[in-house]
């Protein structure tokens, strides 16, 4: 897609993926709706090079189906013409599932998922009415490979997969496209606590990580590719491959580092 005089929206702009995706978007000739939780938590960017018309940050809370409502009822027909929505915020928890809180999955699943279908329902509209549009959606390595500590997190990426490549068979012809990251181990926030949580019971140690600008670059280069898939690289991408072949090679690779027993 050409993204000269495009309306871009980027749900948790705030900080992480979202606001490295945020400020490679803002070199480019567009319009940006920077999505945040709370208008308080945004802080404008600074971007060299930047060719952006103009930022805004808009309210966007995931929390629940009602917030998320609230939220478009502010907007109004903002919403309409949006030409690439990133679906990008997200949460994270993990462990074994007996240690897991039933609060944090529910409020994970709420985000990672129910939110991201209920904010492309909302633009989508517009995005076939006008015969152009991306919807970009974060999905994870862990969608794809599904490995002990990760089962409720691998399960709403799982999710979106679903929903992504579902949805792109059902836009065919419209005009409008699906593009899923499945992003590898990104340096932010939620990796320094994913590592951190789920070293309690895995070997992290061999983890491969980008940086976020470095990523965000390849995200936005993907959508002016009209990609659909952008895959990761290195070992991540053998674990992808591993993925799809018989089950008993995850099991071995996640057999190798993962015990029950705390390993510290
Ligand atoms: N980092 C990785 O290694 C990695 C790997 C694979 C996939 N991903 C995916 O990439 C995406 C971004 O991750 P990240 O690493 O940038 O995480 P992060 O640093 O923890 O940032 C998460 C973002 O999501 C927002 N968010 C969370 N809950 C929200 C809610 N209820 N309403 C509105 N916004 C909410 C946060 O806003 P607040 O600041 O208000 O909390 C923040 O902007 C996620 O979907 C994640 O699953 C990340």
């Amino acid at each position: 897609m050409r993204l000269d005089g495009a309306t871009c929206l980027v749900t948790g702009a705030n900080r992480g993926i979202g606001r490295a995706l945020a400020a490679e978007l803002a070199k480019r000739p567009v319009r940006l709706l920077a999505g945040v939780r709370s208008l308080d938590r945004w802080e404008p960017l600074e971007v060299a090079g930047s060719r952006v018309r103009e930022v805004v940050p808009v309210r966007l809370d995931l929390s629940s189906r009602e917030a998320l409502d609230g939220c478009f009822a502010e907007l109004g027909d903002e919403l309409d013409a949006i030409d690439v929505l990133v679906n990008n915020a997200g949460q994270m928890t993990g462990g074994l599932l007996e240690e897991q809180r039933m609060d944090e999955i529910e409020a994970m699943v709420q985000v990672n998922l129910l939110a991201a279908i209920q904010l492309t329902q909302r633009v989508l509209p517009g995005m076939v009415a006008r015969g152009r549009g991306t919807i970009v959606n974060n999905a994870s390595i862990s969608g794809y490979a599904y490995f002990p500590s990760a089962s409720t997190y691998a399960a709403s990426k799982a999710g979106i997969v679903a929903f992504t490549e579902s949805l792109q068979r059902e836009l065919r012809g419209t005009g409008v496209r699906t593009l899923q990251l499945v992003t590898p181990g990104v340096e932010s926030d939620m990796l320094d606590a994913t590592t951190e949580l789920y070293s309690r019971h895995l070997d992290t140690s061999g983890w491969e990580t980008v940086p976020a600008a470095e990523w965000a670059r390849r995200a936005v280069e993907a959508i002016e590719q009209d990609k659909r898939v952008l895959g990761p690289g290195g070992k991540t991408a053998l674990a992808k491959l591993a993925s799809r072949g018989p089950a008993q090679l995850l099991d071995a690779i996640a057999g190798r580092g993962f015990s029950r027993t705390p390993r510290r």
